[in-house]
């Protein structure tokens, strides 16, 4: 297969030092040295996730592997939950929830709008025994980013569990699980955290655990429980239940090492200048962005309206074949109208933004439209240095 430079809203293009990792030898699973390695990395991951208070596990498996775990190991007693729904992946989680209980109720808002706060305060005063919410962080089929730290607020005014699904924002954006009440807070390794797929970190919260030790829920693997009974009963050689993937666990400590390194704070004033480099050059070019209001737009990865002037599929198209850039389209109902471009980690810098401006500009001039060369980045000050900034 043909590689493609990954601007896509993940998986992303790698730092070769994370993929050496990938390739060292393989170590067991178990055993003093590996018991030691692991709790280091769960303690490094910690701070990435900004939690000191709840417990974190790296789950082999997709995101959506641990956030099902999230819900299955919640609420298939048939407790009611309620799912925020802005976008393919709020739905999606509807449908699993759906899966586990009758009880489900809504807040909804419209794809590329983000929740409000107010109906999900007016839900939780109307509706009685909402024992967990689930939201969307940065809902990567549309380019919004929910309001969680106020969502947070509100469930945890009410007494209701907060699910977080932080897929395509954690370690890009600001996101602290501890401060805002998030209770349980999963994401997966091949976005901001800059890994390939493969582990699923999952941060529980004693409040959460209150209500899934009293859950008499289904299944093993993603049973919550069950991971935390390997970190008691095997905690001292093997403290997970099942066969670990090294070469990514140390892929992932090496990453979130790098990436305090850079300091939480830098990065994600990184992750903003960048998107506003991709921004203005889009508006340079005359699209518009699909999020109109812009306090709630993903500094992480930016959806963008197609125009008479190309199609979606044609762009995308010229610029895997002309200059080996993936970008991504549109999800579900968005497919065919939108075009997607990912800003995490190492395609959130001028390297990685500024080729993929000049292919799209190139793009629309070989599809008849009139722009000049350098129209994207017309009037903008780059900034001079190599490095990240
Ligand atoms: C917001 C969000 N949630 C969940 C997922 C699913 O992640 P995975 O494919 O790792 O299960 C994605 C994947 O793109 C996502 O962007």
């Amino acid at each position: 297969m043909k590689h493609y430079y990954l601007m896509i809203p993940g998986p992303i293009e790698l730092d070769p030092e994370i993929l050496a990792e990938m390739s060292t030898p393989l170590v067991a699973h178990y055993g003093p040295e590996w018991v030691k390695f692991h709790n280091e990395t769960v303690q490094i991951v910690k701070q990435v996730f900004r939690t000191q208070k709840s417990d974190l596990f790296l789950m082999p498996g997709p995101g959506s592997l641990a956030i099902e775990a999230a819900l299955s190991s919640l609420v298939s007693d048939g407790s009611k939950i309620l799912v925020l729904n802005n976008g393919f992946f709020g739905e999606r989680w509807l449908k699993v929830s759906q899966s586990y209980t009758k009880q489900v109720v809504t807040v909804e808002a419209p794809w590329g709008e983000a929740i409000s706060p107010d109906d999900v305060s007016k839900v939780l005063k109307r509706e009685k025994n909402v024992r967990a919410a689930i939201v969307v962080h940065g809902e990567t089929s549309t380019g919004v980013t929910n309001p969680v730290r106020e969502i947070g607020q509100i469930c945890h005014q009410n007494g209701v569990i907060l699910i977080v699904d932080a897929v395509s924002t954690l370690g890009g954006v600001p996101l602290e699980v501890d401060e805002w009440h998030i209770d349980i807070c999963a994401t997966a390794t091949q976005k901001c955290l800059e890994c390939p797929p493969g582990l699923a970190p999952i941060s529980v919260s004693p409040e959460a655990w209150k209500h899934i030790e009293q859950t008499s829920s289904p299944g093993w693997y993603m049973n919550l429980r069950t991971w935390k009974e390997y970190t008691i009963r095997w905690g001292d050689w093997h403290p997970h239940p099942v066969t670990m993937p090294t070469g990514l666990t140390r892929a992932l400590r090496h990453s979130c090492e790098k990436i305090l390194a850079e300091g939480l704070n830098e990065r994600f004033q990184r992750h903003a200048r960048m998107a506003n480099l991709l921004r203005q050059g889009l508006y340079n070019l005359g699209f518009d962005l699909l999020v109109e209001n812009e306090h709630c737009r993903s500094n992480t990865f930016t959806a963008v309206r197609a125009d008479a002037r190309i199609s979606a599929p044609q762009l995308i198209k010229y610029l895997k074949d002309h200059h080996r850039i993936q970008i991504a389209g549109g999800l579900d109902r968005l497919a065919g109208q939108i075009f997607r471009v990912g800003h995490m980690g190492p395609t959130a810098t001028v390297h990685a933004i500024v080729p993929t401006l000049v292919a799209i500009e190139e793009a629309l001039r070989a599809s008849g439209a009139k722009v000049e060369a350098g129209q994207s980045l017309g009037g903008m000050e780059l900034p001079t240095s190599l490095s990240h900034v």
